[in-house]
């Protein structure tokens, strides 16, 4: 038995984008003369509709972690772009994907956000599909004509995972999701990211748009007003872009002096550092945007990710995760408050800016200002969203080796010269 077949793949809308290359030209400039993007797209809702459709529903989106659904029957759900998906292991150890509806009448088949199950049986009346998403001939359909219940299985949304984290794509049309992250993987080969387990997660609820999140993590040109102490761990003009050509951006960040990791007193509390970090690593927190809405941070000795979903133009839901090696957390004496502590802290300055941010540009006095010497990370995001809004073939590539310090920076991370410098 087959899981439905490939014509029951949705079909969706070619979404038309509202915002024209004219309105991002100025974006698609050097950083010396690029302004930033126009005050539209943080609150127009025809801008965040298409976002969804194109951006969203229209490729590879990360989802959540595969040790969500870890044994036979493990699932959780997950909402993109307005669907609601099912992710779940089968007893094959496969992981898979579906929309979270029945065939029949289209009810909602899996209400409990996660757990664990041996077959789905619709609260409605009561069909069943296995965990491959087959369909179990249902009651009183013998008769029916023209129907094979092979053909009527849940219906399937292409899955796929790297470092443990669990990506979708709704369209189905992507490139394999290693190939569509290009340059990445081999960035983070030595780490086994995948086997280090979320000791807390904590979910936000932002008064602004999901870009301007990801443009506050972009930069750390607030950080000394804004985060004094991270600060202090890692000061904001110590640290560089690492850059590429995948749908990602890249950049680290130094800890100085007898500071271990960032956390509210800057020690480890004797956490070793994560499996795979070299001596360079263990002094650095690396921080990566992984188009469009996944924010990884490595530090030494944890994982931190945000999950960066739009709820409205001005309304964004933050899903805030910090792992850590399970050997690490085995110990009687683990105790994650302390990075818990203050990435609770440093994410709630960042979202009383971004507040700001949303509220400001709300007013028909502001124009679209200008990216700073250091802010050319957010301009390097800006162009991801820009180019794509412009939809015309044209991926700029402007400064893409602009560095994130300070020219007091440390010098340039070396073998990754394929850009041209342009700062
Ligand atoms: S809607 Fe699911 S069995 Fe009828
Ligand atoms: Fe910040």
């Amino acid at each position: 038995m087959v899981v439905a077949p490939p014509a029951a793949s949705p079909s969706r809308p070619v979404p038309v984008s509202p915002i024209s290359a004219a309105e991002v030209a100025g974006v698609r400039l050097p950083t010396t003369r690029a302004h930033l993007l126009p005050p539209r797209v943080f609150h127009d809702p025809a801008v965040l509709a298409y976002e969804r459709e194109a951006w969203f529903a229209g490729g590879w989106v990360c989802v959540g972690r595969e040790e969500d659904a870890l044994g036979d029957g493990a699932y959780f759900l997950a909402q993109v772009a307005g669907e609601s998906l099912i992710v779940v292991r089968g007893e094959d150890g496969e992981l898979r994907g579906f929309y979270n509806l029945c065939r029949h009448r289209g009810a909602t088949l899996v209400e409990e956000p996660c757990g664990t199950l041996v077959r789905f049986q619709c609260p409605y009346h009561a069909w069943i599909y296995d965990l491959r998403g087959n369909l179990r001939p249902p009651r009183h359909t013998e008769l029916l004509e023209n129907f094979r219940p092979a053909e009527w299985g849940l219906v399937p949304v292409r899955l796929a995972s790297w470092q443990g984290f669990v990506f979708v794509d709704l369209s189905g049309e992507a490139p394999p999701l290693r190939g569509w992250l290009e340059d990445l993987p081999p960035l983070f080969d030595r780490f086994d990211l995948g086997g280090l387990r979320r000791a807390r997660r904590i979910e936000y609820d932002v008064a602004a748009n999901w870009k301007a999140i990801v443009e506050n993590y972009e930069e750390c040109y607030h950080c000394p007003g804004v985060h004094p102490q991270l600060n202090r761990i890692t000061p904001y003009n110590l640290g560089e872009r690492v850059t590429g050509r995948g749908p990602w951006l890249g950049s680290w960040m130094e800890v100085v002096g007898e500071y271990e990791t960032l956390s509210l007193d800057g020690a480890a509390h004797g956490r070793p550092p994560i499996a795979g970090m070299g001596a360079e690593d263990a002094k650095r927190v690396s921080y990566f945007v992984v188009w469009p809405n996944l924010l990884i941070s490595l530090h030494p000795d944890y994982l931190m990710s945000h999950w960066v979903w739009p709820v409205e133009p001005g309304r964004t839901r933050v899903v805030c995760e910090w792992f850590f090696d399970p050997q690490t957390m085995a110990r009687p004496d683990f105790d994650p408050e302390d990075a818990v502590g203050f990435w609770d802290l440093t994410n709630r300055q960042d979202w009383h800016v971004c507040e700001l941010q949303q509220a400001g540009t709300r007013s028909r006095a502001y124009t679209p200002g200008r990216y700073s010497g250091i802010e050319g990370s957010v301009h390097g995001f800006d162009l991801m969203v820009a180019d794509r809004y412009a939809g015309d073939g044209v991926a700029t590539q402007v400064d893409r080796v602009t560095k994130a310090a300070s020219s007091a920076g440390v010098g340039r991370r070396a073998g990754r010269a394929q850009e041209t410098a342009a700062d």
